[in-house]
């Protein structure tokens, strides 16, 4: 397959870009090279042959020109992470909705019918959770109240008792609860309404916490794992929020590049007009102390630090359930939490 791969140049995307390289296919990567994840003089990670075009992907032109030849495109250009305030908001929406927009009427003009969207588990917002009395509840946002007097676990919107955290699938509501969730939303809404209107086919799949080497070193856009292992490079203690007890799912790069290269080859095959949702997790679940913790040990650095600081925008616990995208795509996440981390913690960060 010709593949354009916008974002390539970045954390995730160069993954990618080797992945489907390596397989023998053509990539050619498009990038704005955002100064927050390529500060001046980072040099490109790209393997030979993959070819890359400068440029934004909100530009028609450029656009235009990067999709000449190709069959199948895979969209990984984002901004990413919680931001710092609502002054944020048009750079999320223009990057990652507009961009998105763009790209999809030049795909439609170029009758270009294959794409792979880079998701979120964002969207999700508040994980799944069961009362033992009500079953299965959604919990709103946490209030400021609650957060400071330092309770962080939601409690059942119907009666109050705590709840037990589970898996999400792909099935569960979405409830996006900051700028960037409400963006990966609308992209992939976006997405759908493309594959509807034009045969299109696609496949989002839904990221969970991404690590792994090459991440962005920590910037206010940066994952919990590279502002961890950041600390840590500088001799500093990992500052753990809350009380650490929060759940993610931590998946390895490598996993995450090999899940978009599974979802590539499976796009000729869907019919026309479909579009399809995956999470892509590990399938293990962590809390952020334990991953603040596994990092520490492994850097023989400073123990983490629990500083009770919270950021109204976070979920307390999300974790996927990826059964869909090992059924039905074949993918297998290969890197277990301890290997991966324990390499992360010397491994280099993007922009040190
Ligand atoms: C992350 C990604 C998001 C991705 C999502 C998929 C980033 C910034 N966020 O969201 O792009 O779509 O996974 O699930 O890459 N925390 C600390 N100390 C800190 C900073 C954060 O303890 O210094 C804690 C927060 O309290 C929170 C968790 O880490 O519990 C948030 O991790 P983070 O990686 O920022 O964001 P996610 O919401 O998990």
């Amino acid at each position: 397959m010709d593949v354009l791969l916008t974002g390539g140049a970045g954390f995730i995307g160069s993954a990618v870009a080797a992945r489907v390289a390596a397989a023998g296919h053509h990539v050619r990567v498009l990038d704005a090279l955002l100064p927050a994840v390529h500060p001046a003089g980072t040099p490109l990670n790209l393997p030979p042959g993959v070819e890359f075009i400068h440029g934004d992907v909100r530009d028609r032109e450029t656009v235009e020109k990067a999709l000449r030849g190709v069959t199948t495109v895979c969209h990984q250009a984002a901004m990413v992470g919680l931001g710092l305030d609502l002054d944020d908001a048009p750079d999320y929406v223009g990057c990652n909705d507009l961009g998105t927009a763009v790209l999809l009427a030049e795909m439609a003009r170029a009758k270009v019918s294959r794409l792979v969207l880079a998701g979120s588990m964002v969207v999700y917002g508040e994980g799944r959770y069961r009362c033992p009395e009500h079953g299965e509840v959604a919990p709103g946002p946490r209030r400021t109240v609650d957060l400071d007097a330092g309770r962080f676990e939601p409690p059942c919107p119907r009666c109050g008792a705590p709840l037990e955290p589970g898996l999400v699938d792909e099935d569960a509501a979405p409830d996006p609860r900051n700028v960037y969730a409400a963006s990966k939303l609308a992209q992939e809404h976006l997405a759908s309404a493309w594959a509807r209107a034009c045969g299109g086919r696609m496949i989002a799949l839904r990221y969970h916490n991404v690590y792994g080497p090459d991440m962005p070193r920590d910037t206010p856009y940066a994952g919990v794992a590279s502002i961890f292992r950041s600390a840590l490079a500088r001799g500093e203690a990992p500052r753990v929020f809350e009380d650490g007890g929060q759940r993610r799912d931590f998946v390895h790069v490598a996993d995450v590049a090999e899940a978009n290269f599974a979802a590539l080859r499976a796009l000729p095959d869907r019919p026309p007009g479909e579009s399809r949702r995956y999470n892509v997790g590990s399938g293990v679940v962590h809390t952020v102390g334990e991953m603040a913790a596994a990092l520490a040990t492994a850097n023989h650095g400073p123990e983490p630090v629990v500083t009770g600081e919270y950021r109204l925008g976070d979920v307390r616990h999300i974790t996927a359930d990826s059964r869909r995208l090992r059924e039905e795509l074949g993918w297998r996440p290969i890197v277990p939490f301890s290997s991966g981390m324990a390499a992360f913690a010397h491994a280099p960060l993007r922009g040190q």
